[in-house]
């Protein structure tokens, strides 16, 4: 078995986060994990003896990265060769470096050269400017291009877009596996335990299950709620916000989404559930899963999660969403940022239950069979597979793009 030492920079528990937590699980008897960061990411790690660590000069690197300018480059200098440092020390025992994220690339690139072992990056991200600074994307792409032996895009969306910034490693789309059984042992008596727990009245529930971010978009469902309430002649419709702020930069859009939905009177309404463990029952409550990305998603874990709990998803039409989601067919597609659109999606799938219930029915089916923990496995395995053995930075393999 292949001997990884994967690299991520957070502490959260981001998709990117619970994805590497799933390869790291698939690797345990060989696999490492170092961390930038302490955190829940850490704990879970722990928590499910998983060999991981959190690097201590990592934290003096983590400590500074909120100032800005030249001197917070100088100053955070000695940390990053400290942390490269310990890394390519670490890396003379495994067999790859494995970066989850752009600043585990630039020290796993760097660590590379100095242990003489072969680097993948894995990109979750689409590297555009809806999503990243003009220089971050030229330096990712840099780094990614010269230290890099093999990128693995999270969908052939970010796939094109690392090409279209001028990325040239070889790359390959390993799309995020999703395990169906906590979502199919999900029983009805739990569901009525946790609507009740959460004070929910009969009426229909939206949940909406994105960290809170402002490209993740839940004002759009919130402009769009006035609209499905003046066609849903039920009790009044009930809007889960499962989720938190988890990276830097977005508390400003939790907070301002509070105030909004209590400016307009909606707190009996709109719930904040905040951070939970227990997504798949939540999903399998909810009548419809809704996802309101009004940038491009770079993949869309929350896409594939509602349908594997044979619920209606509702996505917008961008990025990674346009590859798990065949409108009418496994899902429903609207356009970014499209209140209205949205409004009549959501009031179309609740006057026609049987249409939501095929929908969803298809939808599950269809990730069951392409979206598994297997293939994603399998599809890492053979590219760490490959690499094991190459020295430094490597020629591409002969029959990759
Ligand atoms: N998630 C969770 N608890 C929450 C909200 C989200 O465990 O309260 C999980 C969700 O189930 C999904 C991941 O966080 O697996 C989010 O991944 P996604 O790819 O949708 O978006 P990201 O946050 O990575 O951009
Ligand atoms: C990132 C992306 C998300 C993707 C996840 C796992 O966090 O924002 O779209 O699903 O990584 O690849």
């Amino acid at each position: 078995m292949v001997r990884p030492l994967f690299l991520d920079q957070s502490g959260a528990l981001g998709g990117a986060e619970l994805y590497l937590f799933d390869l790291a699980r698939a690797y345990r008897p060989t696999g490492h994990v170092l961390l930038f960061e302490d955190g829940p990411f850490y704990a879970r790690l722990r928590d499910e003896g998983l060999s991981a660590e959190v690097v201590p000069a990592a934290r003096t690197l983590q400590a500074v990265r909120k100032q800005g300018g030249l001197w917070a480059l100088l100053r955070v200098l000695p940390s990053l060769a400290a942390l490269v440092w310990q890394v390519a020390r670490r890396a003379r025992s495994y067999d790859v470096l494995f970066a989850n994220t752009q600043k585990a690339l630039v020290v796993a690139g760097l660590a590379g050269l100095l242990s003489g072992r072969p680097v993948v990056w894995n990109l979750h991200d689409l590297l555009t400017p809806a999503h990243f600074s003009e220089w971050s994307l030229w330096a990712a792409v840099q780094v990614a291009n010269r230290l890099t032996h093999h990128v693995i895009a999270n969908s052939e969306a970010a796939r094109a877009a690392y090409r279209a910034a001028g990325g040239t490693s070889p790359t390959s789309v390993v799309y995020n596996g999703l395990d169906p059984a906590p979502f199919d042992a999900i029983q009805s008596a739990d569901i009525d335990a946790l609507r009740r727990r959460l004070g929910l009245g009969a009426g229909p529930v939206i949940g909406v299950f994105s960290r809170l971010a402002a490209w993740k978009g839940q004002h759009v469902l919130i402009e769009a709620l006035d609209e499905v309430d003046s066609f849903v002649e039920h009790e009044g419709v009930q809007v889960l916000f499962v989720g938190d702020a988890l990276f830097e930069g977005d508390q400003p859009y939790a907070d301002a989404l509070r105030t909004a939905i209590d400016a307009r009177g909606l707190g009996d309404q709109v719930h904040f559930l905040g951070f939970r463990d227990d997504v798949p029952a939540l999903m399998r409550l909810c009548d419809v899963v809704v996802h309101t990305s009004t940038a491009p998603e770079p993949f869309g874990r929350v896409i594939v999660e509602g349908m594997l709990a044979n619920r209606p998803v509702v996505a917008t039409n961008a990025g990674g969403a346009t590859e798990i989601i065949v409108d009418k067919r496994t899902g429903r597609l609207v356009p970014p940022g499209d209140a209205r659109a949205l409004a009549s999606v959501l009031v179309e799938l609740f006057g026609t239950p049987e249409v939501a219930e095929k929908l969803g029915r298809a939808g599950r089916t269809h990730a069951r069979s392409t979206f598994g923990l297997a293939p994603m496995i399998q599809g890492v395995d053979s590219v760490l597979t490959r690499l094991r053995g190459r020295g430094a930075r490597g020629r591409a393999f002969p029959s990759e793009a």
